[in-house]
């Protein structure tokens, strides 16, 4: 341009004068040119704030962990507020010595770092019937992927000495809505973690500060926040949460119960309804996420005509069981319309299916466990819209 870009040519405020120095913000917050980078809600789905989900901000995010200020939150009573000192986590039932934890003495036994996804059971539930929300913040943002510390619930259980008849878990929570899940003792002796930190840094008040379950692969519901008791038992307790709630009701009438491992699943995070493309045709970038509570993610396939000619899509960064994989798909935009979707296959060889496929095989009523294929509707103007091609 005439004169210059005074992006360069001009003197600017940060070459003149001192910045803040250090320690002007203890605990660092973003740029606040970053302040549109939040989880949302979506308030006509909930009556009410304190029994209600926020959305994980996808778009905004690359790479496969998700930063804690900005993991989605789903609560069935409010964030409750525990000081770590007053917290116990009790172990009783079918044990040979019931015990209580301090937050202390969790702390002493041998510590695991390990990066998982947890995926709400409801994640792209509103999506069943057709496509609906506008953004992958409000279709897929139930999910969130960190680095947890913490012991095996293995060691805790092994403390107490399980019974032979001991065959399941029951899970409680300290909130007030005392959240109950049975789990099954495969499970809880094979990779659950009783956590306490998240990224590093202690379990933020949403994510169950001061301890929360971890229970890899499997459906959110189960990951009980701010634990406070195990219950060892015989049988299932069949409790609200996985009779009335997280069960799948199928056409012909009968539920699926117990349904509890996420299923492969993937979605373009960019661009996307929130993210649309603002530099027109040429060098384009699509990047999106799979995961799969079988194992790893294989392959990530993506097409660009709905589903005629599928790509080979790059997964980058690194590849854990159970946690999120990140994959990128480097094109040349024509500037013509596109039908933008990927697939992701696990190493167990499941495929993602398309939102047919699933209805075809589950029905319509339910809310839960839908791992269908995303369609993104490109125009030439770089926006996006949620579409379905059939
Ligand atoms: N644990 C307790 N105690 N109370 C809750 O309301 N919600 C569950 C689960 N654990 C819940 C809970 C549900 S449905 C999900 S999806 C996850 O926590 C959400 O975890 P997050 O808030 O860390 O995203
Ligand atoms: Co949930």
């Amino acid at each position: 341009a005439e004169g210059g870009d005074p992006a360069i040519t001009e003197l600017k405020d940060w070459n003149s004068y001192l910045g803040e120095g250090v320690v002007a913000r203890p605990y660092g917050t973003p740029s606040s040119f970053e302040a549109g980078v939040v989880r949302r809600d979506v308030p006509w789905l909930t009556a009410d704030a304190t029994s209600s989900v926020s959305f994980t901000p996808l778009h905004d995010l690359d790479g496969i962990i998700t930063p804690n200020g900005l993991c989605f939150e789903r609560h069935h009573a409010g964030i409750a507020e525990i000081p770590p000192d007053e917290h116990r986590l009790m172990i009783n039932g079918l044990v040979d010595r019931p015990l209580v934890f301090t937050m202390d003495d969790l702390k002493r036994f041998p510590r695991e770092n390990r990066v998982y996804f947890l995926e709400c059971a409801a994640n792209s539930g509103m999506e069943w019937r057709g496509a609906q929300l506008n953004g992958c913040q409000f279709t897929h943002g139930m999910i969130h992927c960190v680095m947890y510390t913490g012991t095996p619930l293995r060691y805790l259980l092994e403390e107490a000495g399980v019974k032979t008849a001991g065959k399941w878990l029951l899970a409680e929570g300290a909130d007030a809505s005392a959240m109950t899940r049975s789990i099954p003792m495969e499970k809880a002796l094979d990779d659950c973690l009783v956590a306490w930190k998240m990224n590093g840094e202690a379990l933020r008040p949403e994510q169950g500060y001061p301890v929360r379950l971890v229970v890899p692969g499997w459906e959110g519901n189960m990951w009980v926040k701010w634990l406070r008791r195990l219950e060892v038992g015989d049988q299932p307790w069949e409790h609200r949460e996985e009779t009335s709630k997280y069960t799948d009701l199928l056409a012909s009438g009968k539920a699926r119960k117990f349904t509890w491992g996420m299923e492969v699943k993937s979605v373009i995070t960019n661009p996307s309804p929130q993210a649309p493309i603002t530099h027109g045709k040429g060098r384009t970038v699509v990047t999106g996420l799979a995961w799969s509570g079988n194992g790893r993610i294989d392959r990530v396939d993506v097409t660009l005509d709905g589903g005629r000619n599928w790509h080979e899509a790059r997964i980058d960064g690194p590849s854990l069981p159970m946690a999120l994989h990140r994959f990128y798909y480097d094109f040349e935009w024509d500037g013509s319309q596109l039908l933008l979707q990927s697939r992701a296959v696990d190493d167990r060889g499941f495929v993602q299916p398309t939102k047919n496929e699933l209805r075809a095989a589950r029905g319509d009523n339910s809310i839960y466990h839908n791992n269908g294929i995303q369609t993104w509707l490109l125009t030439a103007d770089g926006g996006l819209e949620n579409v379905e091609v059939s």
